[in-house]
């Protein structure tokens, strides 16, 4: 059984207008992933696609406007959309963890950072302040913070970006979580910090047995890094499998463009190297998503496509993949 289960989950943005009728910003449609004990998964999609979303609503952190309207989210044998508050607020940060862009933000900026690990160790675990201090130093270890005893009493202000990422990452494993989201967690730093941290990660991984799932928009990264990949399209996941197998046949349009396009062009902004813009998420076409965006759209496209299963573990949302895959197969992996 997968750790995490998600199926058919729908995110959508309700708003009430002045003249009270309802307009629902369709942003997550029919998501269905899953991921497995030790796997790591990417997701991975143009800005917009509903990447933030997606862990957003599966961490149970979402806030009106956004709304689960549909679909379940299984995690390590229980439901969580049928959680209280209180239920999923004891998951999050000790079974789930998340690290996300921009670390700063989420370090409390009046708490030494020692402070804010062994905060997160005391909601969790119940156990004595000494045990949590100890945790924190160990944790700090860890991410190769040097000197933790000499950074415990460190100001977030004080850190370098990569630094502040490690202290996240120490504080996301605080609880030894059995699944790490990470979300977009080395945009915005230089490219050799990127590289430590994801080793970083990597290591991590292994070493406390997580499952992870990496949100980025970087192909490289998921080639890399990720025994899975997610493909993400205006809400939906219009194709998952293994890494190599999705990488070498692409069964989907929409991943066959981005693989198409060189990792120069892809670090500039996938959409605008791929070019269109996403549907309109108050007003989406009733067939296949992508209709305006595909370059091998015919009229069958005006139905909504099912999920084919193009080999063991390989699927996608596309009405032609099958023969797709069959004509332009070179064997898998
Ligand atoms: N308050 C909102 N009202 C309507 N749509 C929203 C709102 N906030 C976000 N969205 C839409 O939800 C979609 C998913 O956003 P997000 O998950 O942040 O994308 P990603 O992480 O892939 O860049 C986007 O198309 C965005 O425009
Ligand atoms: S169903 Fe049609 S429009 Fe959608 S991805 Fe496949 S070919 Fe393109
Ligand atoms: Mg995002």
């Amino acid at each position: 059984m997968s750790l995490l289960s998600v199926q058919e989950l729908q995110t959508h943005f309700i708003y009430r207008d002045i003249d009270y009728q309802f307009r629902e910003a369709k942003a997550l449609n029919k998501v269905t992933l899953s991921l497995n004990a030790g796997e790591v998964l990417g997701i991975v999609g143009e800005t917009g696609a509903g990447k933030s979303l997606t862990a957003q609503s599966i961490c149970g952190l979402l806030r009106p406007p956004a709304q689960i309207v549909g679909g379940s989210v299984m995690f390590d044998g229980k439901e969580l959309l049928s959680l209280s508050e209180d239920e999923i607020n004891a998951i999050r940060g000790a079974d789930i963890a998340m690290v996300v862009q921009n670390p700063r933000s989420s370090l409390d900026p009046l708490t030494q950072i020692g402070k804010q690990l062994v905060r997160v160790h005391q909601t969790h675990s119940g156990g004595t302040i000494l045990e949590s201090r100890q945790k924190a130093l160990d944790m700090m270890r860890a991410v190769g913070i040097p000197d933790p005893l000499g950074r415990f009493n460190a100001w977030p202000h004080e850190l370098s970006g990569g630094m502040a990422q490690r202290v996240l990452i120490a504080m996301a494993l605080m609880n030894e979580p059995k699944l790490l989201i990470a979300d977009e967690p080395t945009t915005g730093l230089d490219v050799t910090v990127q590289a430590q941290i994801l080793d970083l990660l990597e290591d991590l991984v292994n070493q406390f047995d997580m499952a992870c799932m990496i949100i980025t928009h970087d192909l490289g990264i998921v080639a890399h890094y990720c025994d899975q990949v997610a493909v993400m399209f205006a809400g939906e996941i219009v194709e998952q499998g293994p890494t190599k197998r999705v990488f070498q046949t692409p069964a989907h349009p929409y991943t066959q463009q981005l693989l198409a396009a060189t990792p120069e062009r892809l670090q500039m902004g996938i959409r605008s190297q791929l070019g269109g813009q996403p549907p309109d998420l108050f007003n989406l076409p009733t067939g296949c998503l992508s209709q305006d965006r595909c370059p091998k759209s015919t009229k069958k496209c005006e139905t909504p496509p099912p999920m084919i299963d193009v080999s063991s573990g390989h699927l996608a949302r596309c009405h032609f993949a099958e023969s797709d895959n069959k004509a332009g197969s070179k064997g898998g992996d």
